[in-house]
C-alpha cells in the first residue's frame, strides 16, 4: 500500500509543491520529488525576444542639469501628475503576471518623489518581483540608502559621468561627487553586495580617465557601464561634439588582459569584462553597435503612464485608463501583450531617427 502526500507553498509567487510518496507496509518516506513550476510565461514579441525587465519611470523631475540631458534644468511643459501610486500598484501587478520579475525606478531623479518609500514598498510586495532596482544621480544617497533598501530595493545604479570634482560640477551642476562617492560606500555598509555605476561616454570629459575608474573597481563589487552618448530630439550640438565610441576604451581593456563575461539571462545589452586583479566589472553599453538591439530585453512605462517599446521608437500607447481599478488587470494585460506585436526589431538612430525622446530625463535611459 501507498500514499502521496502533496505539501505545497506559495513563496515570491513560485509554487513550491513537494510529493512523499510514503510506503504504508514498511512506514517510511520511499521517495520524494519537489517540483518548482515555472514563473508565469515571460511577454515575448514577434522578433523571439523575452521582456523579464521593466523600467518604469516615476517622473520627469530632475534637480541636476547634465548638460546632455537638460543643460538648462528641469522646466516643467504642461501640468502633469505623474502616475500615481495606486496606479504603479495595477501596472507592477499586470506586468508581474505577464512574468516580469525585475523592474528599475528611474525618472528624471525617482527619489525626489515625495511618496518614493511608499512606491517601493508598494512594488516589493508584489510577488513576482524578484528584483527591485533603482537608477539615481546619488543625491542624498548617504542618507537615504538605507531607508530605501530596508523599503525593499536590492539593485543599485548611481550615474556618476566622471571622477574629476570639478568636471563633474561643470556638468552637472552639482559640486557633490564626494558625498555621491560617500553614500556608495554607505550602499556597501547598509547591504548592497555589488553597485552599478552609469557613467555617460563624453569626448575630452571622462574618456581620459580609464585608469580612474579602473582603480575604483579593483578592490569593490562595482561594475562600471560607460553608456555612449546618444542623440536625443535636445541635444544634437552636444551630441556632434561630445559622442565617442566605446569601442576604444573597450580595445584599451583587452589589451590589458580583460575579458568579456558570459551574459546573465536578465542583463540588458551591456557587454561586460573582468580581470582576474579587479573586484569589480567594466561594461559598455554601446547603443550605435549593430547587435544592441538582438538583446533587447526591456520595455519602458514613461511617468505618465505610456508603455513605451523602444527607447527610441514614436509608438508610445497610454496604458493610464487601464491603471485606475483592480478589475482592470485583464484588458490591461491584453493591452500590453498586443502593443508587444509592435515592437520593432531594431532602433533607426543610425540614420539619426532618435523618436519622439526630447531628452532622456522623460524616460530615464
Ligand atoms: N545618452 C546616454 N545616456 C544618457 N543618460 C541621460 N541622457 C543620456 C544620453 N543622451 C543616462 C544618464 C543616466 C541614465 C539613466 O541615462 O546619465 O546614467
Ligand atoms: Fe542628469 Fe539623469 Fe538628471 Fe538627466 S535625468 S539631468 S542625466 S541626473
Amino acid at each position: 500500500m501507498g500514499g502521496n502526500a502533496v505539501v505545497s507553498r506559495i513563496w515570491k509567487g513560485v509554487l513550491e509543491v513537494k510529493h512523499t510518496l510514503i510506503d504504508h507496509s514498511i512506514g517510511h518516506e520511499v521517495a520524494r520529488f519537489e517540483t518548482t513550476p515555472s514563473l508565469p510565461p515571460i511577454l515575448a514579441d514577434n522578433h523571439g525576444r523575452q521582456f523579464p525587465y521593466l523600467r518604469l519611470s516615476i517622473t520627469d523631475i530632475c534637480n541636476f542639469s547634465c548638460d546632455y540631458c537638460l543643460p538648462d534644468g528641469y522646466k516643467p511643459s504642461f501640468k502633469k501628475t505623474f502616475l500615481e501610486l495606486h496606479e504603479i500598484k495595477n501596472l507592477v501587478a499586470a506586468f508581474a503576471a505577464l512574468g516580469t520579475h525585475k523592474i528599475r525606478l528611474t525618472g528624471g531623479e525617482p527619489t525626489l518623489r515625495k511618496d518614493f518609500i511608499e512606491i517601493v514598498q508598494t512594488i516589493s510586495a508584489e510577488q513576482n518581483i524578484t528584483k527591485l532596482a533603482m537608477t539615481t544621480n546619488g543625491y542624498k544617497l548617504k542618507k537615504n540608502i538605507q531607508k530605501w533598501h530596508e523599503a525593499g530595493i536590492n539593485a543599485l545604479n548611481v550615474s556618476i559621468d566622471t571622477l574629476d570634482a570639478e568636471r563633474f560640477h561643470k556638468l552637472t551642476g552639482h559640486d557633490r561627487l564626494p558625498e555621491i562617492l560617500d553614500g556608495i560606500d554607505e550602499a556597501f555598509d547598509v547591504g548592497f553586495n555589488s553597485i552599478k555605476i552609469n557613467a555617460v561616454l563624453l569626448k575630452g570629459i571622462n574618456d581620459d580617465q580609464l585608469e580612474q575608474f579602473m582603480a575604483m573597481v579593483k578592490h569593490k563589487p562595482i561594475s562600471i557601464r560607460y553608456i555612449e552618448l546618444m542623440q536625443t530630439g535636445d541635444n544634437l550640438d552636444y551630441f556632434n561634439r561630445y559622442h565617442v565610441a566605446a569601442s576604444g576604451l573597450q580595445n584599451k581593456l583587452l589589451a590589458q588582459g580583460w575579458v568579456a563575461k558570459p551574459r546573465a539571462s536578465d542583463a540588458g545589452p551591456a557587454i561586460e569584462l573582468s580581470h582576474p586583479d579587479y573586484l569589480g566589472s567594466i561594461g559598455f553599453i554601446a547603443p550605435y553597435s549593430k547587435d544592441f538591439c538582438t538583446n533587447c530585453n526591456r520595455l519602458r512605462i514613461t511617468s505618465l503612464g505610456a508603455l513605451r517599446l523602444c527607447l527610441f521608437g514614436n509608438q508610445g500607447v497610454s496604458l493610464r485608463h487601464l491603471l485606475q481599478h483592480a478589475d482592470q488587470q485583464d484588458e490591461l494585460k491584453a493591452l500590453i501583450e498586443q502593443q508587444l506585436n509592435f515592437k520593432a526589431s531594431s532602433h533607426f538612430l543610425a540614420l539619426g531617427d532618435t523618436g519622439s525622446t526630447a531628452n532622456l530625463s522623460t524616460i530615464g535611459g
